[in-house]
């Protein structure tokens, strides 16, 4: 019985000993939504489950060791125990009852994680290799950096241009895959006012490490002015125009492959593109002119430039006037 008493004290200090270390190793990054909250309510219960499961494994391991090992001049048997039906019931019931337990608060948290608000603002999200596009249908409005204003639920609407994406903040814990061919949704409401960073979580290609996106999250008053600012900014359609080409490149990612100073990447840099003589990989020659640029970005198979690889680079749809904005920029590199 002292052995016993010994032990049960043992386990309680080691219990909180783990479960103080786990959480004074500050694992997690800040908590920036509600649904963060909650996630992070439940890992603490979890944690400290942990911490006691732990100690109730390890703690008699290491006793038993210590103080039953052979002493010098034993040599006999242990004693031969076996069946204990009391015991038996009790080390059934009480793990099925731990169970059942995370089970209610797993399904409680996620329905309070997954909570609609009718109100929500919703943003539509446009995953493809390798970045990130939201559209405020509310504003009539496309960025490349997410906006969102603090305490207010914000609803992504996402879908892919091409292979599966997954759409992670980690400071807002949810997570959420973005498939092409179906719209994925997920529900945010930030709590915290700060400049995050959104994520690719789903391995998608060669520049899946570099997909990532600003997140900004400010109070509804700087929202709203951010968002006049940037309707503000859209230009007047006057024929192609440079700027949003270099806007387009940033979107569409073209700039992940295609450098604008002249180094080699995963393609050709467009420094001094336009107009110059590009050497095939067939061995012929061709000039650089719109036509040519025109057919690279709709068809990048059609003709290989010397020294780079074949189907290296997705097919863009963009309309005729994406694709002279685009060439009106790449004029502007030489
Ligand atoms: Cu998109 Cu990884």
């Amino acid at each position: 019985m002292r052995q016993i008493s010994i032990v049960v004290v043992l386990i309680l200090v080691s219990s909180v000993l783990v479960y103080f270390g786990l959480t004074s190793l500050g694992l997690l990054p800040a908590e920036a939504s509600a649904q963060a909250e909650t996630i992070d309510w439940l890992l603490n219960i979890e944690l400290i489950a942990i911490s006691f499961l732990f100690s109730i494994i390890v703690v008699p391991l290491i006793y038993s060791l210590v103080v039953f090992r052979r002493k010098p001049g034993e040599e006999g048997e242990g004693e031969d125990i076996s069946g204990n039906t009391k015991i038996e019931i009790i080390w059934t019931l009480i793990p099925l009852l731990i169970v059942l337990g995370l089970a209610y608060l797993g399904a409680w948290s996620l329905g309070d994680a997954l909570k609609v608000d009718p109100q929500a603002m919703v943003v539509e999200v446009t995953a493809f290799q390798w970045g990130w596009k939201f559209y405020y249908p509310e504003y009539g409005l496309t960025t490349t950096e997410l906006h969102i204003p603090v305490d207010k639920q914000i609803l992504f609407e996402m879908e892919s241009q091409d292979v599966i994406h997954s759409f992670w903040v980690p400071e807002f814990r949810l997570k959420q895959d973005v498939v092409p061919g179906r719209t994925t949704e997920v529900r945010i409401t930030p709590i915290e006012q700060g400049n995050f960073t959104l994520r690719c979580a789903e391995l998608c290609g060669t520049s899946h490490s570099y997909m990532n996106a600003p997140v900004v999250v400010v109070s509804a008053d700087e929202f709203e002015n951010w968002a006049q600012e940037q309707i503000a900014l859209i230009p007047e359609d006057t024929g192609p125009n440079a700027d949003r080409g270099e806007i387009l490149a940033n979107q569409n990612g073209c700039v992940a492959c295609h450098s604008w100073d002249g180094s080699v990447l995963v393609g050709p840099t467009w420094k001094g593109l336009f107009g110059s003589e590009v050497e095939l990989a067939d061995g012929t020659t061709v000039v650089a002119d719109e036509e040519y640029i025109k057919e690279s970005i709709l068809e990048p198979n059609a003709k290989i430039v010397a020294g780079f690889p074949q189907n290296a680079m997705p097919q863009y749809t963009l309309s005729d006037g994406e694709v002279a904005d685009l060439i009106e920029f790449i004029k502007t590199l030489q």
